[in-house]
C-alpha cells in the first residue's frame, strides 16, 4: 500500500552536507504496525516526515496506493496529506485557545470536500470516544494532563480516517503510566485495523509492533517480527 524504494535524504547548508537517509526501502501493507527505532539523529524523524508528505526525498520513489508522490508540487501534497496521512508528534502540537472538540475537528475543516456540521460533530466525537475523551470535548488543551493531550493528538490524526498514522515519539513527554495508556491505544487501533508506523526511543515500546525496523546512521537494519503479544502494557 505504501511503498518507499531506495529512498534517498540529504540536507543542504551552505558548509554541510548531511546524508540523512541513505537507500531505504520500505513496504507497508494495511493494517500493518511497523516500529522504526535507533540511536538519536540516525534519521527517523526525517524518514517519517517524508513518508508524512512534510519532506521530500532528495531520490528514490515513495507510493501511496499506487500512485508515485515523489515529486508533489506543495499543494498537491498538502492535499495528499490531508487525504492520507494522520501525523501524531512528541509535542502534542494541539492549539490551547481553541477547544478539545475544535482541534479535533480542524483537519476536517481543511478538505476540498466541505462537511456539514452535523458530519464534522459525528466524526469529531466518535474519534474523541475512541480515546476516552468524549468527557473533555468542551475543555482546552491546557486543561488536560499529557496523556490526555496526547490522546486527543491522537484524535485529531484519526479525524480525516487517514490510509496510515504516522507517529513520533508519542510518549517522549510523558510519564510512565501515561506513556503505558498512550501505548496500550496505538495497540488497540492497531488491533481495530488502523495502518501504523511510529517512532520510538523505547524498546519496550518498539517490541509492541509485529515488524519492527532498525535505523542506523540512516541505513535500515531489517524488519523483524515481534515475538511479544500485542497487549503487553499493563
Ligand atoms: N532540516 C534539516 N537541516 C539539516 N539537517 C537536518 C535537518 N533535519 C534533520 N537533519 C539532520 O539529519 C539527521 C537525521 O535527523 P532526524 O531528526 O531524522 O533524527 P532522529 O533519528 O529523528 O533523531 P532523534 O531521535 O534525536 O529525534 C541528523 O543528523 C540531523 O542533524
Ligand atoms: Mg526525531
Amino acid at each position: 500500500m505504501i511503498v518507499l524504494k531506495n529512498i534517498n535524504k540529504v540536507f543542504e547548508t551552505e558548509e554541510l552536507q548531511t546524508h540523512a537517509l541513505r537507500n531505504i526501502s520500505l513496504v507497508v501493507d494495511q493494517g500493518d504496525f511497523i516500529s522504526i527505532s535507533g540511536p538519536s539523529g540516525c534519521g527517523k524523524s526525517t524518514l517519517l516526515s517524508i513518508m508524512g508528505l512534510i519532506e521530500r526525498a532528495t531520490s528514490g520513489v515513495y507510493s501511496i496506493g499506487g500512485h508515485d508522490v515523489t515529486s508533489l508540487t506543495l499543494d498537491q501534497a498538502a492535499e495528499l496529506r490531508n487525504e492520507h496521512i494522520g501525523f501524531v508528534f512528541q509535542s502534542f502540537n494541539l492549539i490551547d485557545e481553541i477547544s478539545v472538540f475544535d482541534n479535533v475537528a480542524l483537519p476536517l475543516k481543511y478538505r476540498s470536500k466541505k462537511l456539514t456540521k452535523s458530519e464534522i460533530k459525528q466524526s469529531v466525537e466518535s474519534c474523541l470516544q475512541k480515546v476516552g475523551l468524549s468527557h473533555r470535548a468542551q475543555h482546552t488543551p491546557n486543561q488536560l494532563s499529557g496523556g490526555q493531550q496526547q490522546r486527543v493528538a491522537i484524535a485529531r490524526a484519526l479525524v480525516t480516517e487517514p490510509t496510515i498514522l504516522l507517529v513520533d515519539e508519542p510518549t517522549g513527554n510523558l510519564d510512565s503510566k501515561s506513556g503505558d495508556q498512550v501505548m496500550q491505544l496505538i495497540a488497540e487501533l492497531h488491533q481495530q485495523g488502523t495502518t501504523i508506523c511510529m517512532v520510538t526511543h523505547d524498546p519496550r515500546y518498539a517490541d509492541m509492533a509485529p515488524k519492527q525496523v532498525k535505523l542506523f546512521d540512516g541505513e535500515l537494519l531489517g524488519t523483524v517480527a515481534s515475538t511479544q503479544p500485542l497487549d503487553q502494557s499493563a
